[in-house]
């Protein structure tokens, strides 16, 4: 049973509740695939998305399920409102409100930011689209369901995540959700832009440190992005040293399960983190990704604003 008023991390969540995630993304999924892509379970809603970070994605997947559920949506973008004039966060998160919003999905810059609104607001839900370095859950559970997908079963696989797992709310959400469903992770990233401590993110995390040892027999290969907008000085060597290093090529891919996938969240950065034609190749997955986002991202405004929590 859904027992959830926001969706703030995957740290929150039983292994049952993102078992019920998935589930009930699959019969989104197929919906999404029809000619009419269209549900009434959220009709007469009201959801806003409210992004102070750059998105095409998450915006665009939430917006789309929020209508292929019924709701209206609108989004509000700090740039063009009063936050440009020194309204708070809370302050236009409670004028939202006012209007009877009835979710909130939330990107902010600050770890916490969607948590710090969840505690304040009456009654409207929360769902963070990302917080800072901190947490991006529906990335991880639309992870997990390409992962279960592709794989059938999520316990046991070998995935290495590879890049800034510094900056990466994307790597501590996916390591949270496969340690909880008993995945191995290995976390591969430059020494700058590993954090400290990085073993204790996940139940099941190793950090491997060399790219071609991370990526030996795994079944998942998921590449991240430099968030350079986060890197505070110069952490990294040039992007060309980068690439050589840390990047994924045909060579290093060849070191994983022959039936390995690739994946990555978006945006790429090609011919940096990874090859644009392993990015284009048979074994990426990174279009599904896109295209279960959506699904997911419906599963979770479908439970949060249905479920009697
Ligand atoms: C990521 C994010 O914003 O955390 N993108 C996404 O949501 N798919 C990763 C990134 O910005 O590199």
């Amino acid at each position: 049973m859904w027992t959830h008023r926001h969706l703030l991390g995957i740290e929150d969540l039983s292994s049952e509740d993102i078992d019920t995630v998935l589930q009930h993304a699959e019969q989104w999924h197929a919906l999404s695939r029809q000619t009419e892509k269209k549900a009434s379970v959220l009709r007469g809603r009201t959801i806003i998305n409210l992004f102070f970070e750059a998105s095409t994605r998450t915006r665009t997947s939430f917006e789309m399920a929020a209508q292929r559920l019924g709701a209206d949506v609108v989004n509000v973008s700090p740039a063009l409102s009063s936050v440009t004039k020194g309204e708070t966060l809370l302050d236009t998160a409670k004028n939202l409100e006012a209007m009877r919003a009835d979710a909130m999905v939330v990107r902010h810059a600050s770890s916490g930011a969607p948590a710090f609104l969840a505690k304040r607001l009456e009654h409207a839900r929360i769902v963070n689209a990302g917080d800072g370095a901190h947490e991006h859950p529906t990335q991880a559970l639309l992870d997990a369901f390409m992962m279960k997908r592709e794989k059938g079963k999520l316990e046991g696989l070998v995935v290495a995540i590879c890049g800034d797992i510094a900056h990466s709310r994307v790597a501590r959400s996916n390591a949270l959700l496969l340690g909880k469903k008993g995945a191995e992770v290995r976390l591969c990233a430059p020494r700058t832009l590993m954090p400290i401590a990085a073993e204790t993110i996940g139940p099941t995390v190793k950090v491997v440190p060399r790219l071609d040892a991370a990526v030996e027999g795994a079944d998942v290969v998921m590449m991240l992005r430099v968030q350079s907008e986060r890197l505070a000085g110069a952490m990294m060597s040039t992007t060309r040293e980068y690439g050589r290093t840390f990047g994924l090529n045909a060579a290093i891919l060849a070191r994983a399960k022959p039936d390995a996938i690739v994946m990555h969240p978006g945006p790429m950065n090609r011919g940096v983190e990874i090859d644009t034609r392993i990015a284009d190749g048979k074994q990426s997955i990174i279009l599904e990704q896109v295209e279960a986002g959506v699904a997911v991202r419906m599963a979770v405004l479908e439970l949060l604003l249905t479920a009697q929590a």
